[in-house]
Protein backbone atom coordinates (compact mmCIF):
# COMPACT_ATOMS: atom_id res chain seq x y z
CA UNK A 1 0.00 0.00 0.00
CA UNK A 2 1.28 3.56 -0.93
CA UNK A 3 -0.56 6.79 -0.21
CA UNK A 4 0.25 9.82 -2.80
CA UNK A 5 -1.17 13.07 -3.64
CA UNK A 6 -4.42 12.50 -6.28
CA UNK A 7 -4.42 12.77 -9.73
CA UNK A 8 -6.84 13.33 -12.28
CA UNK A 9 -6.66 9.59 -13.12
CA UNK A 10 -7.83 9.11 -9.62
CA UNK A 11 -11.09 11.13 -9.91
CA UNK A 12 -13.11 8.20 -10.84
CA UNK A 13 -12.05 5.93 -8.26
CA UNK A 14 -12.48 8.66 -5.66
CA UNK A 15 -15.79 9.60 -6.17
CA UNK A 16 -16.88 5.87 -5.80
CA UNK A 17 -15.36 5.86 -2.18
CA UNK A 18 -17.21 8.75 -1.97
CA UNK A 19 -20.68 7.34 -2.26
CA UNK A 20 -20.06 4.72 -0.51
CA UNK A 21 -18.74 6.39 2.32
CA UNK A 22 -21.09 9.75 2.64
CA UNK A 23 -23.88 8.47 0.49
CA UNK A 24 -25.56 11.47 2.06
CA UNK A 25 -23.30 14.15 0.60
CA UNK A 26 -20.20 12.71 -1.28
CA UNK A 27 -18.55 14.90 -3.52
CA UNK A 28 -19.06 14.88 -7.25
CA UNK A 29 -16.52 13.95 -9.66
CA UNK A 30 -16.52 17.57 -10.98
CA UNK A 31 -15.72 19.36 -7.10
CA UNK A 32 -13.19 16.68 -7.16
CA UNK A 33 -11.26 17.08 -10.33
CA UNK A 34 -11.75 21.18 -9.55
CA UNK A 35 -9.63 20.08 -6.05
CA UNK A 36 -6.90 17.69 -8.13
CA UNK A 37 -6.63 20.32 -10.72
CA UNK A 38 -5.33 22.21 -7.82
CA UNK A 39 -7.28 24.79 -8.46
CA UNK A 40 -8.52 24.76 -4.09
CA UNK A 41 -5.06 26.49 -3.44
CA UNK A 42 -5.47 25.57 0.32
CA UNK A 43 -7.41 21.87 -0.50
CA UNK A 44 -4.54 18.56 -0.78
CA UNK A 45 -6.47 14.74 -1.61
CA UNK A 46 -4.36 12.07 -0.59
CA UNK A 47 -5.29 8.42 -1.63
CA UNK A 48 -3.98 5.26 -0.81
CA UNK A 49 -3.39 2.74 -3.48
CA UNK A 50 -3.08 -1.00 -3.24
CA UNK A 51 0.12 -1.73 -5.14
CA UNK A 52 -1.42 -2.73 -7.77
CA UNK A 53 -2.97 0.85 -8.80
CA UNK A 54 -6.37 0.33 -7.40
CA UNK A 55 -7.45 3.16 -4.94
CA UNK A 56 -8.42 1.89 -1.56
CA UNK A 57 -8.37 4.84 0.51
CA UNK A 58 -8.70 8.79 0.26
CA UNK A 59 -8.14 11.45 2.70
CA UNK A 60 -8.94 15.56 1.99
CA UNK A 61 -6.73 17.98 4.17
CA UNK A 62 -7.02 21.89 4.02
CA UNK A 63 -4.45 23.98 5.64
CA UNK A 64 -5.30 28.01 6.33
CA UNK A 65 -2.23 29.52 8.13
CA UNK A 66 -2.29 28.11 11.46
CA UNK A 67 -5.13 25.61 11.15
CA UNK A 68 -5.35 22.47 9.19
CA UNK A 69 -8.67 20.89 8.73
CA UNK A 70 -9.03 16.99 8.01
CA UNK A 71 -12.51 17.21 5.86
CA UNK A 72 -12.86 13.89 4.74
CA UNK A 73 -10.93 10.36 4.87
CA UNK A 74 -12.20 6.89 4.19
CA UNK A 75 -11.23 3.36 3.28
CA UNK A 76 -13.13 1.40 0.86
CA UNK A 77 -14.73 -0.86 3.06
CA UNK A 78 -13.82 -4.19 1.89
CA UNK A 79 -10.35 -2.62 3.28
CA UNK A 80 -10.56 -1.64 6.55
CA UNK A 81 -8.90 -2.29 9.57
CA UNK A 82 -5.84 -2.88 7.40
CA UNK A 83 -4.07 0.45 8.61
CA UNK A 84 -5.34 2.64 5.08
CA UNK A 85 -6.86 5.12 7.20
CA UNK A 86 -3.83 5.56 10.01
CA UNK A 87 -1.45 5.93 6.60
CA UNK A 88 -3.62 8.42 5.05
CA UNK A 89 -3.89 10.17 8.43
CA UNK A 90 -0.14 10.15 8.89
CA UNK A 91 0.74 11.34 5.35
CA UNK A 92 -2.14 13.86 6.09
CA UNK A 93 -0.61 15.60 9.16
CA UNK A 94 3.05 15.56 7.93
CA UNK A 95 1.37 17.41 4.82
CA UNK A 96 -0.01 20.23 7.17
CA UNK A 97 2.79 20.28 9.71
CA UNK A 98 5.30 21.31 6.25
CA UNK A 99 2.82 23.76 5.30
CA UNK A 100 2.84 25.38 8.78
CA UNK A 101 -0.43 24.21 10.69
CA UNK A 102 0.25 24.04 14.33
CA UNK A 103 -3.20 21.83 14.41
CA UNK A 104 -5.23 19.45 13.11
CA UNK A 105 -9.44 19.85 13.19
CA UNK A 106 -11.94 17.40 12.22
CA UNK A 107 -15.74 17.14 12.73
CA UNK A 108 -17.25 13.59 13.19
CA UNK A 109 -21.16 12.50 13.41
CA UNK A 110 -21.21 11.65 17.40
CA UNK A 111 -23.08 8.19 16.37
CA UNK A 112 -20.05 7.78 13.85
CA UNK A 113 -18.32 5.15 16.97
CA UNK A 114 -15.79 3.19 14.38
CA UNK A 115 -14.19 6.65 12.95
CA UNK A 116 -14.54 8.16 16.70
CA UNK A 117 -12.08 5.52 17.93
CA UNK A 118 -10.11 5.72 15.22
CA UNK A 119 -9.27 9.39 15.90
CA UNK A 120 -9.44 8.10 19.73
CA UNK A 121 -6.32 5.72 18.59
CA UNK A 122 -4.77 8.70 16.46
CA UNK A 123 -4.37 10.78 19.82
CA UNK A 124 -7.35 13.48 18.53
CA UNK A 125 -9.09 15.24 21.61
CA UNK A 126 -12.33 16.51 21.63
CA UNK A 127 -12.72 20.21 22.30
CA UNK A 128 -16.50 21.23 21.36
CA UNK A 129 -19.62 19.69 19.87
CA UNK A 130 -22.02 21.36 17.25
CA UNK A 131 -25.37 20.44 17.38
CA UNK A 132 -27.41 19.49 14.81
CA UNK A 133 -24.65 20.54 12.82
CA UNK A 134 -25.90 17.43 10.45
CA UNK A 135 -28.88 18.12 8.03
CA UNK A 136 -30.36 14.95 10.01
CA UNK A 137 -29.76 16.99 12.80
CA UNK A 138 -27.15 14.69 14.25
CA UNK A 139 -24.42 16.46 16.75
CA UNK A 140 -20.77 17.30 15.26
CA UNK A 141 -17.70 15.98 17.69
CA UNK A 142 -15.16 18.81 17.33
CA UNK A 143 -11.77 16.89 18.13
CA UNK A 144 -8.68 18.89 17.48
CA UNK A 145 -4.76 17.14 17.23
CA UNK A 146 -1.77 19.69 17.96
CA UNK A 147 1.12 18.87 15.60
CA UNK A 148 4.33 18.59 16.91
CA UNK A 149 7.60 20.38 15.69
CA UNK A 150 5.81 22.95 13.63
C1 LIG B 1 -13.11 5.43 10.00
C2 LIG B 1 -12.35 4.77 8.83
C3 LIG B 1 -11.78 5.87 7.95
C4 LIG B 1 -11.20 3.93 9.41
O1 LIG B 1 -10.46 3.39 8.30
P1 LIG B 1 -9.53 2.07 8.43
O2 LIG B 1 -8.64 2.05 7.25
O3 LIG B 1 -10.38 0.89 8.67
O4 LIG B 1 -8.73 2.42 9.75
P2 LIG B 1 -7.35 1.75 10.26
O5 LIG B 1 -7.27 0.33 9.80
O6 LIG B 1 -6.22 2.65 9.87
O7 LIG B 1 -7.58 1.81 11.82
C5 LIG B 1 -6.56 2.14 12.74
C6 LIG B 1 -7.10 1.93 14.15
O8 LIG B 1 -8.26 2.77 14.38
C7 LIG B 1 -9.22 2.07 15.18
N1 LIG B 1 -10.41 1.79 14.37
C8 LIG B 1 -10.59 1.98 13.04
N2 LIG B 1 -11.85 1.64 12.67
C9 LIG B 1 -12.48 1.23 13.79
C10 LIG B 1 -13.79 0.75 14.05
N3 LIG B 1 -14.71 0.63 13.07
N4 LIG B 1 -14.12 0.40 15.33
C11 LIG B 1 -13.22 0.52 16.32
N5 LIG B 1 -11.93 0.96 16.14
C12 LIG B 1 -11.59 1.33 14.89
C13 LIG B 1 -8.54 0.77 15.59
O9 LIG B 1 -7.82 1.01 16.77
C14 LIG B 1 -7.60 0.54 14.42
O10 LIG B 1 -6.51 -0.32 14.75
P3 LIG B 1 -6.71 -1.91 14.76
O11 LIG B 1 -7.41 -2.29 13.49
O12 LIG B 1 -5.32 -2.42 14.84
O13 LIG B 1 -7.55 -2.22 15.97
C15 LIG B 1 -13.27 3.82 8.03
O14 LIG B 1 -14.02 3.01 8.93
C16 LIG B 1 -14.23 4.51 7.08
O15 LIG B 1 -13.89 4.78 5.93
N6 LIG B 1 -15.45 4.81 7.54
C17 LIG B 1 -16.46 5.47 6.69
C18 LIG B 1 -16.08 6.91 6.44
C19 LIG B 1 -15.97 7.70 7.72
O16 LIG B 1 -16.77 7.55 8.63
N7 LIG B 1 -14.94 8.57 7.78
C20 LIG B 1 -14.73 9.45 8.89
C21 LIG B 1 -15.65 10.61 8.77
S1 LIG B 1 -15.34 11.81 10.00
Amino acid sequence: MNVRPAGPADVEAIAGLETEAFPEDAWTPDYLQVAIEGKMPTVSILVADDGDGVVVGHALVSVVYEIAELQRIATAAAHRRRGIARALLDAGLELARVAGAERLLLEVREDNLGALAFYDGAEFAEIDRRERYYRDGATAVVMQRELAGS
